[in-house]
C-alpha cells in the first residue's frame, strides 16, 4: 500500500504496435533515441525522473536566487548536516559535477583509484585526471543466483592485492558506492564500510562514499545486517556515512529531485580547494550551477528520503517488480537491488550470440512488445569487457503503480515466450568514443 496519493498527473500512452515498430526503426534500435512521448512505462533510469512531493514543490517557491549567500544554500547545508553528518557542502549541477570537483582536488596523473565498482561517470572522472580506476568487486557479485545479502560490498582482499601491486602511495582515494549501481544495485553492509574505512586509513587514503542511493542502502542494512535490526533508516545513514571522509551525491536519486548534486567533506583544506574548482566548473559555491529553487527542493528531498515509510515502500516496490517478473518466467539477477531489477538477457534470448548484443535485443523487444523502455548494461554499453548481458529496469521514485509493474512483467513474459522471434543486432553507426556508444549508436536486426 502506498502512503501517498497523486496530486498532479502526467498522461502516458501506449502507441500501437505499428507505431512502436516504426519508432524503433527510426531510433536505430537504440532506446536512447526514442521520443519519450512514444514510451509507455519508462524504466530507463531512476535518475531525476521521480515524483517530487507537495512539500518539495512548495519549497521551489521559497528558492532564494541570490548569486551569493542564498538562504536556500543554508537550508541545504542544514539538511546535509542533519541527514548525512557533513558540515562542508559544495553544491553541483548533478552527481558527475561533484565527481569532477572532488576528484579534481584529490586525484593526480598516474594515481590508482579502487572502488567496489565504478559507475560510468566516476570511472570517466578518475580517468580524466589521468588516473586508473580499478573495481574491487566481490566474486559473488558475478553470480546472478547467489543470495548473498551484500553483493555490493568492496572486496578488501582485492584492495590489498592492489596495494601490493601499485604501492600505497599511488592510491590517494578509496571509493565505496552505495548501493552498487554497476553490480545490479546491490547494497553494501555497514561492517564492510568500516573495513573499507580502516583499509583507507591504513594506506593513508581519503575515504569517499558515492552516496547517491544512501537511503535505499540503509533500508537493506536494517533488513539484512543483524546489528541494525530495529534501527531507523535515518540512524543507519548517519552511522554508515560517519566513516567517510567525503561523499559525492547525485540529488537525482535519493534526494528525489529532477536535478542537483553536491560533494560534502570533513577536511577544511579539501573544502577550500573544492570550492575553487566548483567556481571554475559549476558556479559560485552557494549555488553550484543550480537555480536556488532546485537547491531548496534538494534540501527537502534529502530529509524525505529517510522519513518512514518512504524508502521501505520504494525498495519493496522494486522487489515487487522482481517477483512479478519471476512469476512471468523471466530470469532476473537475485536478489533484486534498491533501484532496479536487472533481467538476464542471455537467458531470455539464449539463441542470440554475445556479439549480436542479446541485452540490446531484449531492450528493443520490450519496447516493441509493450512500449517499455529499459537500458542495456552489458556488452553493448561496455565494449571490450566481459560483463554479463543484463537489462536494467530502473523504477523512478513515487511514480508508477502496481498496474504499470504488471504491464512490464506481462510484456517481458510475452517476450520470453516468443523469444525466437527476436534477432540479434549489429551496429551500423557509432560515435568515436567507444565508451559512449550506447547513448547514440544506431543498429539493425540481423
Ligand atoms: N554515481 C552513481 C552510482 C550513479 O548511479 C550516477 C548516475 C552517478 C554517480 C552520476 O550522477 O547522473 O547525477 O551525474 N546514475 C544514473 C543512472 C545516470 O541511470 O544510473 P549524475
Amino acid at each position: 500500500m502506498r502512503s501517498y496519493k497523486a496530486k498532479m498527473v502526467e498522461p502516458i500512452r501506449l502507441p500501437s504496435r505499428e507505431e512502436r515498430e516504426a519508432a524503433l526503426d527510426a531510433a536505430g534500435y537504440n532506446a536512447f533515441n526514442l521520443d519519450a512521448a512514444d514510451v509507455f512505462v519508462d524504466l530507463l533510469t531512476d535518475s531525476g525522473t521521480g515524483t517530487m512531493s507537495a512539500e518539495q514543490w512548495a519549497a521551489l517557491m521559497r528558492g532564494d536566487e541570490a548569486y551569493a549567500g542564498s538562504d536556500s544554500f543554508g537550508r541545504l547545508c542544514e539538511s546535509v548536516a542533519d541527514v548525512m553528518g557533513f558540515e562542508h557542502v559544495v553544491p553541483t549541477h548533478q552527481g558527475r559535477g561533484a565527481e569532477n570537483v572532488l576528484y579534481g582536488v584529490l586525484v593526480d596523473e598516474g594515481d590508482v583509484v579502487p572502488n567496489n565498482a565504478h559507475f560510468d561517470t566516476t570511472r570517466a572522472h578518475v580517468a580524466n585526471q589521468g588516473a586508473e580506476p580499478v573495481d574491487c568487486t566481490l566474486p559473488a557479485a558475478r553470480d546472478p543466483d547467489s543470495s548473498d545479502p551484500f553483493k555490493g560490498d568492496f572486496d578488501v582482499d582485492a584492495g590489498w592485492e592492489l596495494v601490493e601491486e601499485v604501492g600505497a602511495e599511488s592510491i590517494p582515494v578509496v571509493v565505496l558506492t552505495i548501493t552498487n549501481n554497476s553490480v545490479a544495485g546491490q547494497p553494501v553492509s555497514v561492517e564492510n564500510t568500516r573495513e573499507v574505512a580502516a583499509f583507507a586509513e591504513e594506506i593513508d587514503a581519503t575515504f569517499v562514499v558515492d552516496a547517491c542511493r544512501f537511503a535505499e542502502n540503509a533500508y537493506f542494512v536494517r533488513e539484512r545486517e543483524s546489528e541494525f535490526a530495529g534501527w531507523t533508516v535515518a540512524d543507519i545513514v548517519r552511522e554508515q556515512l560517519s566513516y567517510a571522509d567525503a561523499v559525492t551525491m547525485s540529488g537525482k536519486k535519493d534526494a528525489i529531485v529532477n536535478i542537483g548534486g553536491f560533494a560534502a567533506m570533513r577536511d577544511d583544506d579539501v573544502f577550500e580547494a573544492a570550492k575553487q574548482r566548483a567556481i571554475l566548473y559549476e558556479g559560485f559555491p552557494t549555488y553550484g550551477g543550480l537555480a536556488g529553487r532546485d537547491v531548496e527542493a534538494m534540501a527537502v528531498g534529502l530529509r524525505e528520503a529517510v522519513e518512514p515509510p518512504y524508502v521501505e515502500e520504494r525498495v519493496e516496490q522494486v522487489a515487487e517488480l522482481g517477483r512479478l517478473l519471476v512469476e512471468a518466467g523471466v530470469p532476473v539477477y537475485e536478489p533484486t537491488g534498491g533501484h532496479a531489477v536487472y533481467v538476464d538477457a542471455e537467458r531470455v534470448l539464449p539463441h542470440v550470440p554475445k556479439d549480436r548484443y542479446p541485452g540490446q535485443a531484449l531492450v528493443c523487444a520490450l519496447y516493441r512488445e509493450g512500449g517499455v523502455r529499459g537500458v542495456e548494461l552489458g556488452g553493448f554499453a561496455f565494449p571490450g569487457t566481459d560483463r554479463p548481458d543484463l537489462v536494467r529496469l530502473a523504477l523512478p521514485r513515487r511514480t508508477y503503480s502496481r498496474e504499470h509493474l504488471e504491464h512490464v512483467a506481462e510484456t517481458a513474459g510475452r517476450v520470453r515466450e516468443s523469444a525466437e522471434e527476436y534477432r540479434g543486432l549489429e551496429i551500423v553507426e557509432e560515435p568515436e568514443m567507444a565508451e559512449l556508444r550506447h547513448f547514440s549508436a544506431r543498429l539493425r536486426p540481423v
